[in-house]
């Protein structure tokens, strides 16, 4: 965007001081280009503005509003929104009226904005999602001279019913919204949601599958989808990312090692590791299936006798106290069996280099004669610490409460016991580098994994599978998310370049659950040099999701909007 409209490109949100202190560079000639202008004007009129750089690829200018310096008029913009738009706001959670706050700032910027360039010949707004766009009927009711078009990403009923209602698809024609929305205390959101999708120029959304439900709850067709992408950032040899893969992978064995080794082992060179990631939504991103066709993959590979080992890393984000001691405990082992095996290992090749330099007799010297009573104890000590007779734990913290997954994995059996194939990791919390389990970030963590597991049942888009891909490894996603449904619009070979799609549309729970599990445990017979090539297959679709590439959708709204507006 910023290399089509170059200062003209700004962006609008709301300040968080914490937030900005890494991310934001503030500018400080107001009249550096034409949104400069408008912030002076703002402070005049007794607003907090912020105004300067967002520190992401291509530096955008930002415009941040402090949302206390209009908290005081928030009475008087309820009432407005009622009045104008009948949009119900009393007694709404303290982050709606924030977002109340947000759309009023961005509302009278754009109208500032829109007398301040009245000779431009067109000025477009894109907002995204309710929580930008308050404002947004106000500004068409005052004819403002701003394109609008207003994407969102999902619709807020859909994410409450998905997770509530059994066969929320067949169901979803019939659902009133109005009703819903207050049987959920939403309808706030969900009236902000609708007069903004009713009021833009042009509506767009993410996907297919949720342009369905923008016709129910939005009382709207999208004129257009606007698929999701990346800044994809290819390296200039194509080995580099299979280099990483190795790289990282080595991380996730020493995790691994020390997980797992104290209690039984396993070739770690025939080990593939599997994950799945995101909110903590059970059914809408499909951990329950996921669950369910590990269970089956665990028979199969069981009843075949295999010598892989599958490790399947759950993360997601649910309370907790703090890390399992455990799990902290033979991590912290480990590092110790590292460091004494490395002092000995230092020690005899010293005196190994002196004696067989002075000797004369050209015999192989005694290699323990080497090591000293310090060094032995201090090895016997720590293998001593090292092995359990415990099971290894199936989750890496101490959860506040038992959840879903918990559940299963107690219940199924799937509990690392040593004869199981399929072990299960889970990780209550997102990945970070420093994370004292991994010490690696999540997206080094996912280059290291084999395969991303996600299979949801509610996704209007979905970037995990997509992260996958424009970092080479092979994903499973599903016809309900947006991401997997615009694939199989795309593409017709994408099962073979490492993109398997289940089919939960048309198939019973069960159905779907022997699909994936057929799928991984066909993934599992795979030899290293098929993986290898495969990895390369995916990775090559990158470029079908950069922004560059997808931006023209964006672009093509914006056009239409130009047009709609126009008298
Ligand atoms: N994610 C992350 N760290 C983690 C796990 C997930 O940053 O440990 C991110 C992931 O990279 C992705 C996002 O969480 O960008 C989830 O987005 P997605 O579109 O898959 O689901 P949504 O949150 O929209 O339901
Ligand atoms: C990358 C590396 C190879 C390595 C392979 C392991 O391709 O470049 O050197 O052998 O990863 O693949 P695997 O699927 O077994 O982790």
């Amino acid at each position: 965007m910023v290399e089509k409209w170059d200062d003209n490109y700004f962006l609008l949100g709301p300040y968080f001081e914490k937030k900005a202190s890494s991310e934001f560079e503030a500018i400080t000639d107001l009249d550096d280009s034409p949104a400069g202008r408008i912030v002076k004007r703002m402070r005049e009129m007794g607003y907090a503005v912020h105004y300067g750089y967002w520190l992401v690829t291509g530096k955008p200018r930002v415009v941040l509003f402090d949302l206390d310096s209009v908290a005081k008029d928030l009475d008087a913009i309820k009432f407005n929104l009622w009045e104008k738009s009948r949009i119900p706001t009393i007694n709404v959670e303290p982050l709606v009226n924030q977002t109340l706050c947000f759309g009023e700032m961005v509302r009278l910027f754009l109208k500032e904005y829109a007398e301040d360039n009245a000779k431009r010949e067109e000025i477009f707004a894109q907002f995204h999602e309710w929580m930008a766009s308050s404002g947004l009927p106000e500004l068409k009711r005052d004819n403002v001279k701003v394109a609008m078009t207003f994407t969102t990403h999902a619709t807020m009923l859909g994410r409450y019913l998905a997770q509530n209602v059994s066969g929320f698809y067949n169901k979803l024609p019939f659902f009133d919204w109005e009703q819903e929305a207050k049987n959920y205390g939403i309808l706030a959101q969900c009236s902000v949601e609708r007069q903004a999708a009713l009021n833009a120029h042009v509506l767009t959304t993410v996907s297919d599958v949720t342009a369905r439900e923008c016709e129910v709850f939005l009382g709207r067709m999208p004129d257009l989808v606007t698929p999701n992408g990346l800044n994809v950032v290819r390296f200039q040899a194509v080995h580099e990312f299979q280099n990483l893969h190795l790289k990282h992978k080595e991380r996730i064995h020493e995790f691994v090692l020390g997980h797992f080794f104290p209690s039984y082992s396993f070739d770690l060179d025939k080990t593939l590791y599997f994950f799945t990631s995101g909110r903590y939504e059970y059914s809408n991103k499909g951990y329950d299936l996921t669950l369910e066709a590990l269970a089956r993959l665990n028979w199969k590979m069981v009843q075949a006798n295999m010598d892989m080992t599958v490790v399947m890393f759950i993360v997601t984000k649910q309370p907790y106290y703090s890390v399992n001691p455990d799990v902290l405990q033979s991590r912290a082992v480990l590092n110790e069996l590292q460091e004494t095996c490395t002092a000995i290992e230092k020690e005899v090749g010293e005196k190994l280099f002196l004696a067989t330099a002075a000797g004369a007799d050209h015999k192989m010297p005694d290699l323990n004669q080497f090591v000293d009573e310090y060094w032995r104890l201090r090895l016997r000590r720590t293998i001593q610490s090292w092995k359990t007779e415990k099971l290894p734990a199936f989750v890496t913290h101490d959860l506040k409460e038992e959840d879903g997954i918990t559940d299963f994995c107690k219940k199924a059996n799937l509990i690392n016991n040593e004869r199981d194939r399929v072990k299960i990791v889970y990780h209550p919390d997102f990945i970070s580098s420093t994370n004292p389990l991994f010490g690696l970030d999540y997206g080094q963590f996912v280059r290291g994994c084999h395969l991303g597991v996600f299979p949801s049942y509610y996704e209007p888009w979905g970037y995990t599978p997509l992260e996958c891909v424009v970092r080479g490894v092979p994903t499973v996603t599903s016809d309900l998310s947006g991401f997997g449904d615009y694939i199989m619009q795309i593409m017709r070979d994408y099962e073979n370049r490492g993109i398997y799609v289940i089919n939960r549309k048309s198939q019973t729970f069960s159905q779907a659950a022997d699909q994936l599990a057929d799928i991984l445990f066909k993934f599992v017979r795979m030899q290293r040099r098929d993986r290898i090539m495969q990895r390369n297959r995916v990775e090559n679709i990158s470029d079908v999701f950069d922004w560059t590439n997808l931006r023209s959708y964006y672009d093509t709204a914006h056009d239409l909007a130009a047009k709609r507006r126009k008298p």
